[in-house]
């Protein structure tokens, strides 16, 4: 059965929008967790404009299933993480002005760089995720620098208008899920993901965990953090 990752950025987004302290994306993620999710992520962006230091760090001494830490492969975010260690760390390509993480990872262009981020997280026992679309290459790519995992990128499914468009991307997130899972590596998904296009993914096995954020927080304001929890885990369990 595939878990659930809950991102709880955007408890944050709602906290910075005002520069106050509250809610906290820590009292998010106990809820979550309380609700059953098998992780907490967060993302700590070069600008912080949504998930602080502070987060990152009490979330490490409260979180009792797992943190995982999306970040970019920059020496200030390896810093942090060896400094926190997570119990993962998912490798994402960053620039400042995009609304949310726009694409997956170029392992191909960017191999020497990433093979050396990947070592010195390893370096202190932490596994690291590679971020990545679904293509064959990229992911070959991440097996041969030693990545633990990779997440697949599911925003070009998401987005995806016309249902020829929505099956040709979840055809590529098919293949990709086989080809990761066939050289060994882990696999996880995400980005985009709401309670709708969660479904389709029934009977795709190779997928260990959902990482998803911004449809459960969405929901939370509506019905609350721990119901919006139960409502996306128990449709990642029905899979
Ligand atoms: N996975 C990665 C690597 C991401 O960058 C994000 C967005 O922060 C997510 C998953 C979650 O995406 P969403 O908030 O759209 O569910």
């Amino acid at each position: 059965m595939a878990g659930l990752a809950v991102n709880v950025d955007h408890i944050a987004t709602l906290r910075q929008a005002r520069g106050i302290n509250y809610p906290d994306p820590v009292a998010a993620a106990v809820l979550a967790e309380l609700a059953g999710a098998d992780g907490i992520v967060v993302h700590l962006r070069e600008d912080r404009r949504h998930i602080q230091d502070r987060d990152v760090y009490l979330l490490r001494k409260t979180v009792l299933s797992k943190l995982i830490l999306e970040m970019a492969a920059t020496d200030e975010m390896i810093s942090i993480a060896r400094d926190v260690k997570p119990d993962l760390v998912t490798l994402v390509p960053e620039k400042r002005e995009e609304l949310t993480t726009e694409g997956g990872l170029d392992v191909i262009s960017h191999t020497a760089a990433l093979e050396k981020a990947v070592a010195a997280l390893h370096e202190h026992r932490i596994p690291v995720s590679l971020f990545i679309d679904p293509d064959k290459n990229q992911i070959e790519k991440a097996g041969q620098i030693d990545a633990d995992m990779i997440e697949i990128h599911t925003g070009t499914y998401c987005e995806a208008v016309s249902p020829a468009e929505k099956d040709a991307a979840f055809a590529a997130i098919i293949e990709a899920a086989k080809k990761a899972a066939q050289l060994n590596l882990g696999v996880n998904a995400g980005h985009g993901l709401c309670y709708n296009s969660i479904k389709r993914f029934k009977g795709l096995t190779e997928i260990d965990e959902f990482s998803i954020g911004h449809s459960i927080i969405a929901r939370a304001a509506m019905v609350g953090m721990q119901q919006a929890v139960k409502d996306m885990l128990k449709l990642v369990q029905e899979l």
